[in-house]
């Protein structure tokens, strides 16, 4: 008010005046040219229907209780899904990549499919037995050989395992050894180098042949053979192959098509086991939720560049191949990112909510004067109240006047982005919404379910929830008497069950164990809550959850989330256990604030020594215990002494998850000193 206030009471500049006629302008515009609205596929008021047991469907089922397996008959298994894209683009491009500066070269889907046989084939030359018990690891960044290297595995029934570098060394020779992965397929020398270092320092001796996609020194020949590993280029495989090219095996529905490891925050990673339908019937479950709002076809085309190893990734391209879409690769670097998406232009955008705010801050913050960000409110809000009707476009005036820049830096043909991984915020949301003139669907689940188990609906333009469960799972909440959260009260853990819910951890009947019920329904750990229209909200988080001595059930990182918005915090870890009565703290501080704050005190030293002042710890504590009580914690929900640490929790330093979340038990580990100290100094 205060700035629309200024905007017409003072003298205006030209370029407000200007705008103003803009306004005008815009306002005939809008009212000219304003599209047809979209019809949602359901009842917005009505998204899910309850089945037996207290479960809920999307309602788009309504009719029947047969939960969905695949999208189209001729596509069941990834194997299917990607001879049918061949065939509905007619042979049309698949995979595309790019050299630095040059634009987007294509491979077309035959060639994909051929040079898979022979890749394929050539493997089965190398000893290889056809077949679900054959592991195959992958070890690369995403490229169009990735995809050759999963479609060659099963082009003959066998199965991938994707290897990643931030589950650290501990991690790969884990995995090789528990998947008993005799043959990786890595992108370049580097990585062949690490898995050669586990074989020599004898951690591993299952590892037997290392194929290698980028050229490579004819040295690292010889030190695979002196500890027993074949070292061959991909080039040579497939070349191998095609010369004796063997009679695909394609998999059936059931057969395992990929292990999907996931590292928790304690102990060892845990490779989810994924039959093709898993997967398959999740990306069907996406397909139809949305596809009454966007038609994909050979023309549209995706940007990858979210790690293949994880299944939101997968279950993106399953989407694009079944329709003969295109799959363009960036470039490996995110910085270059923008760069690739202005050469690639893609139509399809996964994306995570990391990425999204770091857009919605360059705009915001893009609006310097009071006046512009008057004008991109103002803007944000007409828009928005156009996608709260149905309407989603690109070319309203406030396009073409505010919002061509941020388009266009996603190439400016974006129809669709699916965002997950992570919940985004409702603000960043709605303003993205309406910013770039796209649909933006919000999915949410995990790997053990393929990746999605819920998915926003076309034309709920709400934000702050994670939609309905997809077409292939039913969704129910489970009681957690420990938190108040009870299935009476429509809140409870988040249990899914359906042809998308994985088979079991491999050989780990434990943890499998914990994870499926004998009813086949897999808790999630979170907890959620249906909302008036039918749509899941997540809204804790079941697990990190303990009793301090007088029996107060704690979660600390409800704690951490209202800690973190302190000025001087970077980073909190809040502890207390059962044989505490009060919680305390792991601090780091943000190093680009941490200065001046001290300052405000008369305090100038280094950021370690500031780390080791009582005063600037006594005031980074008030600070925290100020917003504490603003956010309504308890007392005993408060800290009541911390430590200050000068360095960043890391995935590289092993104190966070590779999706950031805090590695509670190795932050334990690593602070126990400094945690009793504390403690002893509360007595
Ligand atoms: C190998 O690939 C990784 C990314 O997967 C990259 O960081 C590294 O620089 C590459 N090494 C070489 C020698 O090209």
């Amino acid at each position: 008010m205060e700035a629309l206030f200024q905007f017409l009471f003072s003298p205006l500049p030209t370029s407000a005046i200007i705008s103003l006629f803009a306004l005008a302008a815009a306002t005939l515009f809008y009212l000219n040219t304003r599209p047809s609205p979209l019809r949602p596929p359901v009842d917005l008021k009505c998204q899910t229907v309850g089945v037996k047991d207290g479960a809920r469907k999307s309602a788009m089922l309504e009719d029947n209780n047969n939960l969905l397996s695949f999208y189209d008959d001729d596509g069941k298994t990834f194997y299917e899904v990607f001879q049918r894209g061949l065939r509905v683009s007619g042979n049309g491009p698949c995979l595309g990549y790019r050299k630095p500066g040059r634009p987007y070269q294509w491979l077309k889907y035959k060639e994909v499919s051929d040079r898979a046989e022979h890749l394929g084939s050539g493997l089965l030359h190398k000893g290889l037995k056809p077949g679900s018990n054959t592991f195959i690891g992958i070890f690369a960044q995403n490229r169009p050989e990735w995809i050759i290297g999963e479609l060659s595995c099963y082009t003959y029934s066998m199965v991938v395992v994707p290897l990643y570098d931030t589950l650290g060394p501990e991690a790969l020779v884990f995995i090789i050894e528990r998947a008993d992965i005799s043959t990786v397929l890595c992108d370049n020398q580097t990585k062949a180098q690490t898995l050669l270092q586990n074989v020599e320092k004898g951690q591993t001796s299952v590892l037997k042949t290392i194929v290698v996609m980028d050229t490579f020194d004819p040295e690292l020949v010889e030190r695979g053979q002196k500890c027993g590993v074949e070292v061959v280029s991909m080039q040579d495989v497939e070349a191998l192959g095609k010369d004796d090219i063997q009679k695909p095996i394609p998999p059936k529905p059931e057969d395992l098509s990929i292990i999907c490891f996931t590292s928790g925050t304690t102990g060892n990673p845990k490779g989810a086991m994924l039959s093709h339908e898993n997967v398959i019937s999740d990306a069907a479950g996406a397909l139809m939720t949305f596809e009454s709002s966007v038609t994909l076809s050979p023309s549209d085309i995706t940007i990858s560049f979210l790690p293949l190893a994880h299944m939101f990734e997968r279950v993106v391209q399953v989407v694009a191949y079944g329709k003969g879409a295109r799959v363009g690769f960036f470039q490996g670097d995110v910085r270059l990112l923008p760069d690739d998406m202005k050469a690639l232009r893609p139509t399809v955008m996964p994306v995570v909510p990391r990425l999204l705010n770091r857009v919605y801050d360059k705009v915001q913050s893009g609006a310097k004067t009071t006046f512009k960000k008057w004008l991109l409110d103002f803007a944000v809000e007409r828009k928005y109240a156009e996608v709260k009707d149905g309407i989603v476009r690109k070319n309203s005036i406030w396009d073409k006047l505010i919002f061509n820049k941020v388009q266009e830096s996603f190439g400016g043909r974006v129809r669709m982005m699916v965002t997950g991984a992570a919940p985004i915020s409702p603000v960043v949301l709605n303003f993205l919404r309406a910013a770039l003139g796209c649909q933006i669907f919000e999915g949410y689940g995990q790997t053990e379910c393929a990746a999605a188990c819920s998915f926003t609906v076309p034309g709920d333009a709400t934000s702050g929830h994670v939609g309905v469960p997809l077409p292939c799972n039913f969704v129910k909440l489970v009681d957690v008497e420990e938190m108040n959260y009870f299935a009476s009260n429509g809140e409870g853990e988040v249990c899914i069950k359906g042809r998308n819910v994985f088979k079991g951890y491999l050989k780990d009947p434990e943890k499998t164990a914990e994870a499926l019920d004998e009813d086949g329904w897999l808790h999630t750990g979170d907890v959620g809550k249906w909302l008036p229209s039918g749509v899941l909200k997540i809204i804790d988080r079941k697990k990190n959850i303990f009793k301090l001595a007088q029996g107060e059930y704690i979660a600390p990182e409800k704690m951490e989330n209202v800690y973190v918005r302190s000025g001087p915090v970077a980073q909190v870890f809040v502890h207390g256990d059962s044989l505490q009565s009060c919680l305390v703290a792991v601090v780091v501080p943000d190093a680009e604030i941490l200065p001046s704050f001290a300052e405000n005190l008369g305090i100038k030293d280094s950021i370690e020594n500031l780390c080791k002042n009582k005063e600037i710890k006594k005031a980074i504590l008030s600070d925290m215990t100020k917003l504490g009580k603003e956010a309504g914690l308890k007392s005993f929900e408060q800290v009541k002494d911390l430590h200050l640490h000068p360095e960043m929790f890391t995935i590289e330093n092993g104190l966070l998850t590779p999706t950031l979340k805090a590695k509670r038990a190795e932050l334990k580990a690593l602070f126990q000193t400094q945690i009793e100290q504390l403690y002893a100094s509360l007595q």
